[in-house]
């Protein structure tokens, strides 16, 4: 169930709009930000638009500068991304301009969009995906069938709306434009939906010409046994947190981070902290929250390792911390090997109260590289 990452790329006007309702697509960004979009384009493995922004637009969606063109091809991969679009009802133009340039294409679409896009003859690979439009199916199918990894998405607004309040994308990049356009039936960015609650994370802010670029991750963990975006981040930062514990040969160096629903951080630990030489992860970030904070029975626990469900260094293990605390969701990338408890099961402990566990396996190898001297891998 692997997916591409996924950055949203937009342009949008001071009063949030993609486009105008004129005939002419409405240019936001000037000569460099189309220079910088053409950078990242020749930077990933697939450029997805919808049949919105083809019927609106007629993109042709290319590397424009030979040299990065170039530069791909002497680094084994094709000259010009993946193109690919989504469309549920097959109603395509096959004089498009995004079917004959560039290299190869996909329409993903429904049974029924299938027979009408192979009627109209249109020049591209054609995935069913049954009787509707499945984002986690499309992305697996990207990942597994054209082996992308980095996918760039640049519109319209209900593909946007849709990988960001499916908890899918992982990263916006946003360029704000200096005009307004003040017409309601224009194209807005994100229409009405069920976003994340708090604050995403600001990458970075950059003026390109007279244009800013801002890059933001999502933040909120996801609810249930899906992982959502945010999930990989916060895992990675636990990963990351384990590179920092005091080596020992007789524990394993464990990060995690307790995060609340709306992407607030609540804690962060790591194994050994503050010079405790027998304080775990999970519970030196647990420590640091007050155990009434009515936020706990909704939030995420990452931890690069999964909770252990014995020890022996304190008489309540982690997956016991964690249950305690009132947290029924955690997010783990490494199940515990046998090197110091056998049958070692912090999983199936907090499956069996009640808890959700996701591993996933993605970030086993980046939780495992600081333990390597105990496991031998
Ligand atoms: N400023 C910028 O950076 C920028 C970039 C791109 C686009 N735009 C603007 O955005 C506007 C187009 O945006 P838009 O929101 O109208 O269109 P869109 O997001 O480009 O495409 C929407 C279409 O994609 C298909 N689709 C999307 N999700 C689907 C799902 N879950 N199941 C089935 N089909 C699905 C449907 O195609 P079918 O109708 O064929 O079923 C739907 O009508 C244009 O005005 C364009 O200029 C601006």
């Amino acid at each position: 169930m692997s997916h591409p990452y996924v950055l949203l790329s937009a342009a949008v006007s001071l009063d949030g709009y993609l486009d105008d309702t004129g005939p002419d697509r409405l240019l936001l960004s000037g000569p460099e930000d189309f220079d910088r979009v053409d950078e990242v384009r020749a930077s990933v493995d697939a450029i997805l638009v919808g049949a919105g922004t083809i019927r609106a637009d007629n993109p042709r969606l290319l590397v424009n500068a030979p040299e990065r063109r170039a530069a791909r091809v002497a680094g084994g991969r094709p000259a010009y991304p993946l193109k690919v679009t989504v469309s549920g009802s097959g109603d395509l133009d096959p004089a498009a301009h995004f079917w004959h340039t560039g290299g190869a294409k996909v329409l993903y679409t429904t049974d029924a969009g299938a027979e009408r896009a192979r009627a109209h003859g249109i020049a591209a690979d054609v995935v069913p995906l049954g009787t509707g439009l499945d984002w986690r199916r499309l992305l697996t199918h990207l990942y597994d069938a054209y082996d992308v990894r980095r996918l760039m998405v640049e519109g319209g607004g209900l593909v946007h709306t849709q990988l960001l309040t499916q908890g899918l994308a992982d990263e916006l990049q946003l360029v704000l434009a200096p005009l307004f356009v003040g017409d309601p039936d224009a194209a807005r960015l994100f229409g009405p939906g069920a976003y994340q609650g708090g604050r995403l994370r600001l990458l970075e802010t950059r003026p390109v010409g007279d244009v800013v670029l801002v890059r933001y991750e999502p933040t909120a963990p996801g609810t249930g046994p899906l992982p959502v975006a945010a999930d990989h981040h916060w895992l990675a930062l636990a990963c990351e947190l384990a590179e920092r514990c005091p080596p020992s040969e007789t524990a394993f160096s464990v990060g995690a981070v307790v995060v609340a629903a709306d992407g607030t951080e609540l804690a962060r630990g790591h194994s050994r902290e503050g010079g405790d030489p027998a304080v775990h992860a999970e519970e030196a970030a647990l420590a640091k929250v007050d155990p009434a904070d009515p936020r706990l029975p909704a939030a995420t626990v990452y931890s690069s390792l999964e909770p252990c469900a014995r020890r022996a260094s304190r008489p309540a293990p982690c997956t016991r911390l964690i249950l305690d605390a009132g947290v029924r969701r955690v997010v783990t990338a490494w199940r515990e090997p046998e090197t110091f408890v056998a049958g070692a099961d912090g999983s199936g402990a907090l499956a069996a109260e009640g808890a959700v566990v996701v591993l996933l396996p993605e970030h086993e190898e980046a939780a495992a590289a600081p333990n390597r001297h105990l496991t031998g891998r």
